[in-house]
């Protein structure tokens, strides 16, 4: 092959993240895309920059489908620049954004609304879930493809969820529409009904430990019985957010294996955190749904390790500390998570299965963090080191170990519930479309040119 003219920049690493595997080589971009995978660089014309990943794994640039950036009308716990960048420190080039806001996007004119409001100051590309309108579930039918193809159901509410679908005859309907639009449903499943009787027969809330036994996994099991049967009846796609029991998982594993539509997210606070970690983070650690035991943080690993998890979010949900340290009655549940995910995955992994080799590591966080995301929500260009993508990539240090602290994260909420965390593993370098977006040797970000992905 013949010289490549016109390259913006080559990326050569022994460790290229490939569809087919980890494989040396170089990483030709031009005009923010990949223009091929070479095995030799005698291809590049001299005076061509090149970024020498060395021994760093070269990923995909991450995609983080469920991130809450607060933006409009909460924008005093985070917003489009400060999460952006906590993204891109990630090693997050693409984020999904939630519809909880003030007002909730639950139209596409919200949406439109919201693109507008975020142009200029994301780093990152990013697109949007629409809500579901428990008024208006019909409007899923003909929604347009080009605004979302993806929508979000709360069937439990709380304090930054105030939109609930909990009524079953519109559930139905929704699914019912949803199936019709060709619109995949992403699930906040519990079930509320049971959360306010156990409120009433426990009684107020005395300590962090006290949340679980208000919140627990009965809802969470009952709430995706419910799901399973609504996808048997109408077909309709849908994925469950942030899975947090064993049995959930038992029950979504068998329902797909029965050949429905049904899969699964898993977050990186279910799989680091165990409910006892209440007592010593109080509500660092409360989210919605509860973090449960070591049996079902170990059953979401085995969904980690073998790919029945469909993907990773981080379900990135700052509020301030002022709110976080409110009474144990009303704490809001969420933490933050885009910065954070993939090492914390990425550390896990390493522990858990030291024999394992790095490689299919490197592999898994790949398809469950960018190529699996890009394929659930229709991003093409995503997700794949491959000629002709997008040019998103990341490079991760992988032995890399330090130590994180409140200062080195970039949420607008400013804390973390990793702090203190031992890391291994490390962002060195995230790129979106040619332009290096966070440089971990610098501290520094690039341009907030971020686009809509429509
Ligand atoms: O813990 C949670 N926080 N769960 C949710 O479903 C929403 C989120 C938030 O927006 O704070
Ligand atoms: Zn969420």
């Amino acid at each position: 092959m013949g010289m490549r003219v016109d390259l913006d920049m080559v990326v050569s690493g022994r460790r290229i993240v490939t569809p087919h595997g980890v494989r040396a080589g170089h990483l030709l971009i031009r005009a923010g895309t990949i223009a091929g995978v070479e095995d030799s660089a005698a291809v590049v014309p001299p005076g061509v920059p090149v970024l020498d990943a060395g021994d760093d794994y070269v990923l995909p640039g991450l995609i983080d489908s469920h991130v809450h950036f607060r933006t409009p009308g909460l924008t005093h716990k985070e917003d489009w620049a400060h999460g952006s960048r906590a993204a891109a420190a990630g090693g997050v080039t693409t984020v999904i954004d939630m519809p909880n806001t003030v007002p909730p996007t639950l139209s596409e004119e919200a949406v439109y609304a919201k693109a507008r409001l975020v142009a200029g100051h994301s780093l990152v590309d990013h697109r949007f879930h629409i809500g579901v309108d428990p008024q208006r579930p019909e409007l899923l039918a003909g929604l347009d493809p080009t605004v979302a193809t993806s929508a979000k159901i709360f069937m439990a509410g709380h304090h930054t969820a105030p939109t609930v679908l909990d009524d079953p005859g519109r559930l139905e309907q929704a699914f019912d529409a949803a199936a019709r639009g060709g619109v995949r449903l992403v699930l906040h499943a519990e079930d509320g009904g049971l959360f306010a009787l156990l409120d009433r027969w426990w009684g107020q809330p005395r300590n962090y430990l006290d949340y679980e036994p208000r919140r627990p996994r009965t809802a969470a099991i009952a709430a995706v019985a419910r799901v399973v049967e609504l996808v048997r009846r109408y077909g309709t796609k849908a994925h469950i957010l942030h899975l947090s029991s064993a049995e959930e998982a038992d029950l979504v594993c068998a329902a797909g294996a029965a050949g429905l539509p049904l899969t699964f997210e898993v977050t990186g606070h279910h799989l680091s955190f165990t409910r006892a970690d209440a007592r010593r983070l109080g509500a660092r650690t409360r989210l919605s749904p509860a973090i449960r035991d070591q049996a079902d943080q170990d059953r979401l690993w085995e969904a980690v390790r073998t790919g029945q998890a469909a993907s990773l979010g981080s379900d990135h949900a700052p509020h301030t500390v002022r709110e976080k340290t409110r009474s144990v009655r009303d704490s809001p549940p969420g933490l933050p998570g885009v910065q954070e995910l993939a090492v914390a995955v990425w550390t896990g992994m390493r522990r858990r299965w030291p024999d394992e080799d790095p490689d299919v590591a490197a592999v898994r966080l790949a398809r469950l963090f960018a190529t699996a995301p890009a394929e659930l929500f229709g991003l093409p260009g995503k997700g794949r080191l491959e000629t002709g993508a997008d040019a998103d990539f990341v490079l991760l240090a992988p032995d890399v170990t330090w130590m994180l602290s409140a200062p080195q994260t970039w949420s607008k909420c400013g804390w973390s519930a990793y702090e203190g965390w031992t890391m291994t593993g490390r962002v060195r370098r995230t790129v979106r479309r040619g332009e290096v977006i966070w440089d971990a040797e610098t501290g520094s970000f690039g341009r907030p040119e971020g686009r809509w992905l429509r």
